[in-house]
């Protein structure tokens, strides 16, 4: 099996060679630099790393592995329209640069750019290809619909913020598996696992993500600090604080969360205290360590040598032990 830094850079060398069309600068400009700036990747290693589980040859995977990346890249710049969010890998994101206007519009081409490489496969597999694509891109909507409804719903369930992020982040990692697996040649039942595999892990990934956008070092981690209460996001660390909390601390967190009356910086530091106070931040660890042993019973279940998955294993810890 290859190594995971191996197949970062053997990705990111083969991404750089993409060539864009020039005009208009202000579509592709855009796009050149939101793949230019780094992101970690994970999502297409994961394709070739499912991919080469099956067979001899990652590189099969390749356009595949590179469509997961445009599309993610896609859900990155619109994302950051819906959350007013400034900074994106330490750098400005595409809205704040540009104008929102640029952001749609380069964010559709990506869209586009990642069906094209998605149906560079056999005809053989490329029909159940591009329905998990499809199925994923539809689902990926409607959990960013989700997000934003609970924005103004005050009672958000632990079930109902879990479904949101399954389909927001789940599905994609899930989809970054199955794609590379089937490209490889796995069995449906095989390929399924490896699915559910990704979704588990991603659930740990979102939650790790809540937590660090609250709590993470921003220089690290890439983007403002405390985005999520100033949007009203209902997290997990919101939903269990409120479930947790006495009265007094309750009526707070109710009052304050949903308003703007405090300046942003007064806001999250409010908020912080109270989670800290909850530990509700140990709470969200140990429910990302439920996901990641779901994750890992999947794995488990897949019908080849154990020895085989050790770096799939590894890349879970890495997504969930991470601080950027
Ligand atoms: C960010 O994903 C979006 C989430 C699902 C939290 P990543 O943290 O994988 O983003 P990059 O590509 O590495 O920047
Ligand atoms: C990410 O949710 C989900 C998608 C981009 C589809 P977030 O809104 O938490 O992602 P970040 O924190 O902005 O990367
Ligand atoms: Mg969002
Ligand atoms: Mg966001
Ligand atoms: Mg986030």
């Amino acid at each position: 099996m290859s190594n995971y830094e191996d197949l970062i850079l053997y990705f990111e060398d083969q991404l750089d060679k993409i060539q864009y069309n020039n005009r208009p600068i202000e579509l592709y400009d855009p796009i050149k630099y939101t793949l230019g700036f780094g992101g970690k990747r994970i999502r297409p290693v994961t394709t070739l790393m499912g991919c080469e589980l099956f067979s001899s040859n990652y590189k099969k995977a390749l356009p595949q592995a590179i469509a997961i990346e445009l599309f993610h890249n896609f859900t990155l710049i619109h994302d950051d329209i819906m959350d007013d969010a400034p900074i994106r890998r330490g750098k400005e994101t595409v809205f704040k640069k540009w104008n929102s206007n640029i952001a749609i519009l380069s964010g559709d081409t990506l869209f586009a750019l990642a069906y094209q490489y998605a149906q560079q496969a056999d005809n053989v597999i490329l029909k159940d290809i591009l329905s998990v694509f499809n199925q994923t891109a539809i689902e990926v909507c409607e959990g960013q619909q989700f997000d934003l409804n609970y924005e103004t719903k005050d009672s958000v369930s632990v079930d109902e913020y879990i479904n949101m992020i399954r389909l927001k982040t789940g599905v994609l990692f899930g989809a970054s598996l199955k794609i590379g697996a089937l490209i490889g040649g796995a069995s449906t039942s095989d390929a399924d696992l490896l699915y559910d595999f990704g979704v588990n892990i991603g659930l740990g990934f979102q939650l790790k993500d809540d937590l660090l956008d609250t709590f993470g070092n921003e220089i690290v981690f890439g983007k403002k600090n405390g985005g999520d209460i100033v949007s009203n996001k209902k997290t997990y660390l919101y939903i269990k604080a409120l479930e947790s909390a006495i009265d007094s601390d309750r009526n707070i967190l109710l009052k304050h969360y949903k308003s703007s009356e405090l300046q942003s910086d007064s806001k999250i530091k409010l908020i912080k205290d109270m989670f800290i106070k909850l530990k509700v931040d140990i709470a969200a660890s140990e429910v990302i360590d439920g996901f990641f042993n779901l994750g890992i019973e999947s794995l488990d279940k897949i019908n080849l040598p154990s020895k085989r998955k050790i770096q799939l294993m590894e890349v879970a810890v890495k997504m969930i032990d991470r601080n950027k």
